[in-house]
C-alpha cells in the first residue's frame, strides 16, 4: 500500500510556520510537516460542516495538499487551487497532475488584499471557500479582504471555512502567543488574530452568520460561516 505519509519530514516544533522546509518532491509536489499532521482532523472537520458537494475555493493553498487529500475522499467536490506565491502554485500543479481524478482545477492566483480576486470573479459563486493558515501569516488587510471576498463569492448559504490559531475574547493560549510574538518579529503586521474581537465582527458586516467553532488539535480551531 502507497505510505502517504512517507515525505513528511520529521518535525517537532507543533506549530504551523510559514518559513518551515517543504521541500519539493521528484514530481514537484512539496509536503509541509504541519500539513502533514493536521490533514486528516481538518478533512474530518470540512466533511462535518462543509458542502460535500459543489464547487470550493481554496485561498491560499499552499503546498496544496489539503485539496488533494478532501477531493481523494470527495467525488462530488471541485476543488480550486489559488495562492500569490508561484512556488506554492507550481506544488499545487504538481499535486493536480498526481491526482488520478479532474476534481481539482487551478491554481489561480488570488491574493485577498486586492478587491477583485482575478479569474476567480467568473467562477463565482462558489459552494464553499476554504482558507487554512493564512491570516496570521499576512496583514489583516488579508483577512479583511477575504471575509469580505467570500462573501461576495460565496452563494447563499454557501460556507467559508477557516482554520488555523487563534485568541479568544483577549486570551491567547501559551503557544499561540509564542507563535504570534515569533510572527510579529518576522513582519510586525503578521500575527496571531483574535476570532471574538477582530474575525467576528467583520463576518457579521459581511452577512457571514457564524454556525460552527470546532476545537482542533494543538490549540488551532476551525471556524465555519455561513452566507446569509
Ligand atoms: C502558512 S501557508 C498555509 C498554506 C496552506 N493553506 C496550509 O495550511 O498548508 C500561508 C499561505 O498564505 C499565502 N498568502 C499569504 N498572503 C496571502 C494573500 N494576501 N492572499 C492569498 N494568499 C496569501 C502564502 O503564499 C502561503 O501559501
Amino acid at each position: 500500500m502507497m505510505d502517504e505519509n512517507k515525505h513528511y519530514q520529521k518535525d517537532t516544533t507543533g506549530q504551523p510556520v510559514a518559513l518551515e522546509r517543504r521541500d519539493a518532491t521528484e514530481d514537484g509536489r512539496r509536503y509541509s510537516p504541519s500539513t502533514g499532521r493536521n490533514k486528516a482532523i481538518v478533512r474530518e472537520t470540512f466533511f462535518s460542516h462543509m458542502p460535500r458537494q459543489g464547487h470550493v475555493l481554496e485561498i491560499a493553498s499552499g503546498t496544496g495538499e489539503h485539496g488533494a487529500h478532501i477531493t481523494a475522499a470527495a467525488t462530488d467536490l471541485t476543488w480550486i487551487y489559488s495562492d500569490i506565491d508561484p512556488v506554492s502554485q507550481a506544488s499545487q500543479r504538481a499535486w493536480r497532475v498526481a491526482a488520478d481524478h479532474d476534481r481539482l482545477w487551478g491554481p489561480l492566483t488570488v491574493d485577498t488584499t486586492q478587491l477583485a480576486w482575478g479569474e476567480a470573479e467568473a467562477l463565482a459563486p462558489f459552494d464553499a471557500v476554504f482558507c487554512a493558515n493564512m491570516i496570521h501569516i499576512a496583514p489583516f488587510e488579508a483577512a479583511e479582504g477575504l471575509i469580505t471576498g467570500a462573501a461576495r463569492l460565496l452563494r447563499p448559504a454557501g460556507r467559508l471555512m477557516l482554520y488555523g490559531p487563534f485568541a479568544r475574547n483577549g486570551v491567547i493560549a501559551p503557544s499561540n502567543a509564542r507563535f504570534s510574538e515569533d510572527l510579529q518579529r518576522r513582519d510586525p503586521s503578521w500575527g496571531v488574530r483574535d476570532l471574538e474581537l477582530q474575525i467576528l465582527p467583520l463576518a457579521q458586516a459581511a452577512n457571514l452568520d457564524l454556525v460552527a467553532v470546532v476545537d482542533m488539535p494543538a490549540n488551532n480551531l476551525s471556524v465555519v460561516f455561513e452566507k446569509r
